[in-house]
């Protein structure tokens, strides 16, 4: 049971080489590296000076930052609302109250709040399904009452209802039109916290999945937090649990948090919600064992609405933000996932099985056997920053310390206490991971580290791959493994060490070079790559527009170039939101994504004047009717 949580870090403090690249003072050794070498920015100053293959990827005009409570996009394309927190998803739904007074059986025939990451599933050229997580809700907003005092039973209900995912039909009448919401469709499903789902994979059935109410612990009501996404290649959607410890407290104030509970900073002193008073299930003192059941990947069939969503113990439970899965070159699937807390891990799993396109009810099977991996940054031993090797460290049990001996009786143990495990093989802790991603072309996988403001504590000492302390801006490295998603060694970069060339004019939290007063953001939250290969950049960071966030603005998406590094800015989104979650149609012609919580300080009528600020989906198209973000 021994955790090592920092032996690795202190022991690369006491190699000499180290101490060389990262200076006494942390960081400061990195800034004389920040002004060339590893990016071909010179490139970017002259279009035609880009290499060939990447000349004109970036074919808009950037646009400004902007504390406009509005959507800004650059000159010929144009923002229409999809479907908004509380739309009906039904024929028979009610409509939705601008005053907060729809019920919870209303909410559950209408769109979550929050909606996060989300997948788009093909149909036919004008038709398809949308399937969209509602990571969590705004009582300010869900409620009449402005979420002023704890909630009752009804209202526990609705907040339970507006969680989970949302899957309906969208159609067009024809291409270049717009998508609507098909109120009548057969494939309209919401998925709440109160869904029955069911475990599948090697944690299926532990003890410590098992409650009174399951005792077999092989089903489970509900999903929440549902923070980001992944598709399979069967054409399923897998939706990521991630903030679920602030959805339990406990009645007996005596309650110890258990050492297992802590890893997931569970605070039940102060939940966040008080569902705990009304439903029982989420009350640790009457049922401990139920925060195990949620921290997991539940994979939907979005096509098939009577289907069970299954929790996929074999990619471990974390605070899960997406799964970025890819095919390796052996045929074996590849999932990546980033477990969003600070000093947290990146870890990838990869299946035992191929993938077999003829066979898509047996391809569900790969997500419960294979091998899940944690992944170690090492420093680059020619002592240049920013640049190294990794490992990926398999988590198996009986291998690397994951033992009896260390609290480890079974595989399943791991997959259940999968935190403890990567502490234990000597993962390298990152700064947030948020999302990967990977480029179509060349099958580098890119991964947001989204700020870490503890960097450079004594616990949470600098590394190669998270060089400077109380990290405001965050940045996003990639990792390169030859062409082989499931080999186990990679080489590792940083595409943008995020910075604010304005607050800061010289040194580390300046940026990296591709960081202009221009396109200046912080906290790269969201990732997507689209078929061309351009890297869609999504901000859920500070929108003061002060101090170290002078000229950055709202949250905004912006588009980068992988090779030359360029990076634009493409899309500013209203007052307090977040920009998350990004979706395609086939034809690249309409990009999907998602306003989180507009006006969560108070400032935001988004969308339309709306008295109640509404998360939405936003489409945006060209008005020539191109491929978003390409030239004309
Ligand atoms: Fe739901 Fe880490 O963002
Ligand atoms: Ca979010
Ligand atoms: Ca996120
Ligand atoms: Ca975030």
């Amino acid at each position: 049971m021994t955790r090592k949580p920092d032996t690795l870090n202190a022991d690369r403090l006491r190699d000499p080489g180290r101490r060389k690249l990262l200076g006494n003072a942390g960081a400061v050794g990195l800034a004389g590296f920040l002004g060339g070498g590893i990016w071909n920015l010179s490139a970017t100053a002259d279009a035609a000076t880009l290499p060939a293959n990447t000349r004109g990827l970036l074919g808009f005009s950037p646009i400004a930052a902007s504390g406009e409570d509005t959507i800004t996009l650059p000159p010929g394309y144009q923002a229409d609302i999809l479907i908004s927190w509380g739309d009906p998803l039904f024929a028979d739904a009610p409509a939705f109250d601008p005053q907060g007074n729809n019920s919870a059986d209303d909410q559950l025939k209408q769109f979550g709040d929050n909606n996060d990451g989300m997948s788009y599933f093909p149909i036919d050229e004008n038709r398809g399904v949308m399937a969209i997580n509602n990571e969590y809700v705004n009582e300010k907003y869900l409620f009449a009452h402005g979420g002023s005092r704890a909630l009752n039973l009804g209202e526990v209900r609705k907040s339970q209802a507006a969680h989970g995912v949302s899957v309906f039909e969208i159609r067009r009448t024809a291409a270049g039109k717009p998508w609507q919401v098909v109120k009548d469709a057969r494939y309209n499903r919401r998925i709440t916290a109160l869904t029955e789902m069911r475990f599948s994979g090697p944690a299926a059935g532990h003890a410590q999945l098992q409650t009174a109410a399951d005792p077999a612990g092989l089903k489970v009501l509900g999903t929440f937090g549902n923070c980001a996404n992944g598709k399979t290649p069967w054409g399923t959607y897998l939706t990521c649990e991630e903030n679920f410890d602030t959805y339990f407290g406990a009645s007996d104030a005596g309650y110890k948090v258990t050492p297992e509970q802590a890893l997931y900073s569970l605070n039940v002193k102060e939940p966040e919600r008080n569902w705990a008073d009304f439903d029982p299930r989420f009350d640790l003192s009457k049922n401990p064992n139920e925060f195990n059941r949620f921290g997991w990947i539940v994979e939907i069939d979005p096509l098939n609405p009577a289907s069970v969503p299954v929790k996929r113990t074999a990619l471990g439970r974390f605070k899960h933000e997406n799964a970025a899965v890819t095919i390796a070159k052996n045929g074996h699937l590849v999932v990546y996932m980033g477990d969003d807390e600070v000093g947290e891990y990146i870890y990838k799993f990869v299946s035992a099985e191929r993938v077999d396109e003829s066979n898509p009810a047996k391809n569900g099977q790969l997500l419960d056997n294979g091998t899940l991996y944690v992944a170690r940054f090492d420093s680059n031993t020619d002592g240049v920053p920013l640049k190294g090797t990794g490992q990926w460290l398999p988590l198996v049990w009986g291998q690397n310390g994951l033992t009896k001996e260390n609290g480890f009786a079974s595989q399943a143990d791991i997959c259940l206490f999968t935190r403890k495990a990567a502490t234990q093989v000597g993962a390298t802790k990152m700064d947030r991971p948020e999302w990967i991603a990977v480029n179509p072309h060349d099958g580098r996988a890119y991964c947001t580290l989204t700020n870490n403001n503890k960097r450079g504590n004594e616990a949470m000492p600098l590394n190669a791959a998270n060089p400077r302390p109380k990290n405001l801006y965050g940045q996003i490295i990639r990792w390169d493994e030859g062409g082989d998603a499931a080999a186990t060694t990679f080489g590792w970069d940083m595409y943008a060490l995020c910075g604010n060339p304005i607050a800061h004019p010289e040194g580390v939290y300046r940026g990296s070079p591709n960081i202009t007063a221009e396109n200046t953001f912080n906290s790269p939250d969201g990732l997507g790559f689209d078929r061309d290969g351009r890297l869609w950049i999504l901000t859920d960071g500070k929108y003061t527009n002060e101090g170290e966030y002078a000229g950055q603005g709202n949250n905004q998406m912006l588009v980068g170039c992988p090779t030359s590094g360029e990076i634009r800015r493409f899309m500013v989104g209203p007052k307090s939101c977040e920009l998350t979650g990004i979706t395609f149609t086939p034809d690249y012609r309409t990009l999907f994504v998602n306003v989180q919580h507009p006006g969560e300080e108070g400032d935001s009528h988004f969308p339309n004047n709306s008295p109640r600020p509404r998360s939405s989906v936003v489409m945006i198209t060209r008005t020539d009717g191109g491929v978003v973000g390409a030239p004309s």
